[in-house]
């Protein structure tokens, strides 16, 4: 649906990323105006070049765990003359993220208490200053949602079998914060209802992204559809979540996985 988002000016953190990019694509094709970011570096220059040249794309360095920079955002963008009505929590560190590419992967007892805060400070401490933010720059102004993005890892453990021998695991802290995140959206969600914002959650499933045959068919026989999914299935949800569709929807959890909870 080309007009789906007309109405929609949609900030989103961590954009550069697998989902983050697909997400920008669909939403500017869904005619929405995109207010991007993502830590400075490769990732955010390629979206740039993708879509610099759209009249309904902007782009903004943003660490989400840094708060001065949060503090900060929603008044930067607005002073460009964009006023976020949609606002996305996508940002998180993964495992691989936090240990970089090539790195070993620490098990749970080697796992230092570093990498753990690392973690809680993105994905958790970032998306509370992000909607705290908001709270004090948009929300009771005008109406708006804020998506929260959680994991397939949340509200279910992992089957930690399927990552034996593979170059990456299944991160505690990951699970610890995209569980986290749910409850502050349940929180978020009848501290804003009076003001006009709803909060939901979404809980992406395994998303394919160049892995092995042998991770496809390990995490394939837990998932009712078979199969990872393609970034693109997760985008049809979150176009829905970011649209006027959804506004009676707040303090949800959606899963898009494949069936994997559902068993
Ligand atoms: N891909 C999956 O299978 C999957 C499954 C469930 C949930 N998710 C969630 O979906 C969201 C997007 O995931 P993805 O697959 O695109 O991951 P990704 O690793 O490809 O992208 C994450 C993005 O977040 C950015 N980021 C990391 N730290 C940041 C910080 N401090 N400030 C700002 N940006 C930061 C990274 O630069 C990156 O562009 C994440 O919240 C992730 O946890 C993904």
């Amino acid at each position: 649906m080309h007009d789906q988002l007309k109405d929609k000016t949609i900030f989103i953190t961590g954009s550069g990323g697998v989902l983050g990019s697909t997400y920008v694509r669909r939403m500017l094709a869904a005619g929405a105006r995109v207010v991007a970011s993502d830590l400075k570096g490769h990732r955010a220059d390629a979206l740039v070049e993708s879509h610099g040249e759209n009249p309904n794309f902007r782009f903004y360095d943003l660490d989400v765990g840094q708060e001065d920079e949060v503090v900060a955002i929603f008044q930067r963008i607005m002073a460009d003359g964009w006023e976020p009505n949609v606002v996305l929590n996508n940002a998180a560190i993964t495992g691989e993220l936090l240990m970089g590419a090539g790195k070993a992967f620490p098990d749970f007892a080697n796992t230092s208490v570093e990498d753990w805060e690392k973690t809680l400070r993105t994905n958790m401490t970032g998306a509370f200053m992000i909607a705290r933010q908001m709270d004090r720059d948009i929300v009771g102004r005008y109406p708006a949602t804020l998506i929260n993005v959680a994991s397939m890892y949340a509200l279910n453990g992992p089957h930690h079998q399927i990552y034996k021998d593979m170059p990456f695991k299944s991160f505690s802290a990951y699970s610890a914060t995209k569980a986290g995140i749910h409850g502050l959206t349940l929180w978020l969600a009848g501290y804003w209802a009076k003001r006009n914002a709803t909060v939901n959650t979404i809980a992406p499933g395994a998303v394919f992204n160049g892995h092995s045959d042998e991770f496809q068919r390990r995490v394939g026989e837990l998932i009712m559809a078979g199969r990872m999914a393609a970034p693109d299935e997760i985008a049809d949800a979150m176009l829905f979540l970011c649209s006027a569709q959804s506004g009676y929807m707040t303090g949800q959890l959606v899963n898009v996985d494949g069936g994997f909870s559902g068993w």
